[in-house]
């Protein structure tokens, strides 16, 4: 289980574009700040408010989102785009452990938003998807 199958690349991409991307990203991130705490210790911006709906998690929804978009279009070659993010969150002191927790969530939000349309097919596309994610954000780690 390594790269997404045409079909599955094609899956995210339809999928990510007809999503309210701002909304289940902040829900996303809301999540994994709830569910694993641990993941809020290095943002400080946000002052203590973690729930989807406050401006700090709507801004910062914004900018992951921008590097999600630039993902869903160059799925497969993930280590290219996200190189210079995984520099960064390396040198901010983020665990990798954690990309896959908020890909984890992201999962949770998708089976909430598709319901009976998150078939096990589209839950294996979505998590190979935010696996190559958390790759590509770890690539740069030494
Ligand atoms: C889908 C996975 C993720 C993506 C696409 C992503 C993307 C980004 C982007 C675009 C930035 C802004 C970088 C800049 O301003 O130059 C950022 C900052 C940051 N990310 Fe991530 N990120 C992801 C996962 C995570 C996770 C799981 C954590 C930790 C739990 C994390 C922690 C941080 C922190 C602490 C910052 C700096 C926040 C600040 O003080 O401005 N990221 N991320």
């Amino acid at each position: 289980m390594g790269k997404l199958t045409e079909p599955e690349a094609q899956y995210i991409q339809s999928t990510w574009g007809s999503l309210n991307k701002k909304a289940v990203t902040a829900q996303a991130l809301a999540r994994v700040f709830e569910v694993y705490p641990w993941t809020t210790r290095l943002f400080s911006k946000l002052g203590g408010k973690f729930s989807a709906g406050d401006d700090g998690v709507q801004a910062h929804a914004d900018k992951v989102l921008q590097a999600l978009d630039k993902a869903v279009q160059n799925i497969n070659k993930m280590d290219n785009i996200l190189g210079d993010l995984s520099e960064t969150h390396q040198q901010i002191g983020v665990d990798t452990q954690n990309f896959k927790l908020l890909g984890q969530t992201f999962i949770v939000e998708f089976a909430r938003e598709f319901k009976v349309g998150f078939t096990p097919a589209a839950h294996k596309a979505t998590y190979k998807f935010f696996r190559q994610v958390a790759n590509g954000l770890s690539c740069r780690y030494h």
